[in-house]
């Protein structure tokens, strides 16, 4: 039983793993600003600060009066075309903020940390399934605060033996299976949930960025991974901590590649609904195709994803997408499925 102080753990991510964590015995403590996170994703009576990363003084009172073994940090920004027209924002929030909580941590010696990084880190992809060691070479700035703090982390592990884990996130989709917490960003920029409002009617259509990819429909391909899975990915993340040689940073992604068209293909079968797409030019900053070697967790975590197919991953996501449109009240479908 480890007690985790969960920064950021009131988003997507952050409250999938704070239920995990919860569920496998352990003590969360939530700190989010609320900036972009929910406090009503949260697991009721979770400790929960609200608060930012930034604040001294609030770390301070954190770390004194709660004992914490490990931090797990998902408080940062992550829209990749806010970080092109505001980088500024991104290295404050993501790089200067974290060099804050980091130097907290150590002055009240606690030393081991599970951070959450992104597949951005690698830019344009240069082989089929990208590995750790593919080159980094990030094409946006979030991709580039991101690998900061990676590099930050490893530095600060050999000048103060400060433990850490990197998870880099291929694409995260899907939500709780009881339909408790699911991806809520405002604004919503992923396939996913918005293939899921077309669906119920909170929108007109989907937007299909570019047909005229090298792949073999002309639209993207992803690799989706189901947020439960990362959740149990950051559980397992907690044992290498304790270990001191292996491996800092892992992939997590289903090794499997998915177009946009296959995706709402797969949504269109899951629904049962017509979901309308009209195709708009390429989104600046898209790679092709970005699918993940993650071999290096399976073996050295043991890490097997349970929910790896698209019709999982997109069922889930359906439930938790029909109750967020009953609260919106724009709900056109019928619920008595
Ligand atoms: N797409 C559309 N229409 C939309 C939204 C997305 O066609 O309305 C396409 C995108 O062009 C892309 C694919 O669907 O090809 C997936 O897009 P998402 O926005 O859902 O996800 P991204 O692949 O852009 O981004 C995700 C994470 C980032 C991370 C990146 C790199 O959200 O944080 O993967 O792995 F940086």
């Amino acid at each position: 039983m480890k007690r985790v102080l969960v920064v950021g753990g009131a988003g997507y991510i952050g409250a999938h793993v704070t239920q995990a964590l919860l569920d496998a015995g352990h003590l969360p403590v939530v700190l989010d600003s609320l900036f972009t996170g929910h406090r009503d994703l949260l697991p009721p009576n979770v400790p929960f600060m609200e608060g930012d990363i930034g604040d001294r003084a609030l770390l301070e009172r954190c770390f004194t009066d709660n004992a914490i073994d490990v931090v797990m940090h998902f408080a940062a920004f992550s829209q990749v075309a806010e970080s092109v027209s505001s980088p500024l924002k991104y290295y404050d929030n993501n790089v200067g903020k974290t060099a804050i909580l980091l130097a907290e941590m150590i002055r009240h010696d606690v030393r081991q940390i599970v951070f959450s990084s992104t597949a951005a880190v690698y830019g344009e992809p240069r082989s089929d399934r990208i590995s750790e060691d593919h080159p980094l070479s990030p094409g946006n700035p979030y991709g580039t605060t991101k690998l900061a703090v990676e590099r930050m982390l490893a530095d600060c592990e050999r000048a103060y033996g400060l433990r850490h884990v990197s998870f880099r996130y291929f694409n995260a989709a899907g939500a709780d299976l009881q339909s408790r917490r699911g991806e809520r960003h405002l604004p919503e920029t992923h396939l996913i949930p918005l293939v899921l409002q077309a669906a119920t009617g909170r929108r007109e259509s989907i937007a299909v960025f570019g047909d005229d990819y090298p792949t073999p429909d002309g639209t993207c391909v992803r690799d989706y991974v189901h947020v439960a899975d990362l959740a149990q990915a950051h559980l397992l993340g907690l044992d290498v901590l304790d270990m001191k040689t292996t491996p800092r940073v892992f992939n997590l992604g289903n090794e499997h590649g998915f177009s946009v068209r296959e995706v709402i293909e797969v949504a269109r079968e899951v629904t049962g609904l017509p979901i309308k797409d009209r195709v708009e030019p390429r989104r600046p900053g898209d790679a092709s195709v970005l699918v993940a070697d993650s071999s290096l967790a399976r073996r050295e975590l043991g890490w097997t994803p349970r929910y790896a197919s698209p019709e999982d991953i997109i069922t889930s996501a359906w439930n938790w997408e029909v109750a967020e449109a009953e609260r919106d009240k724009l709900c056109r479908i019928s619920t008595t499925r």
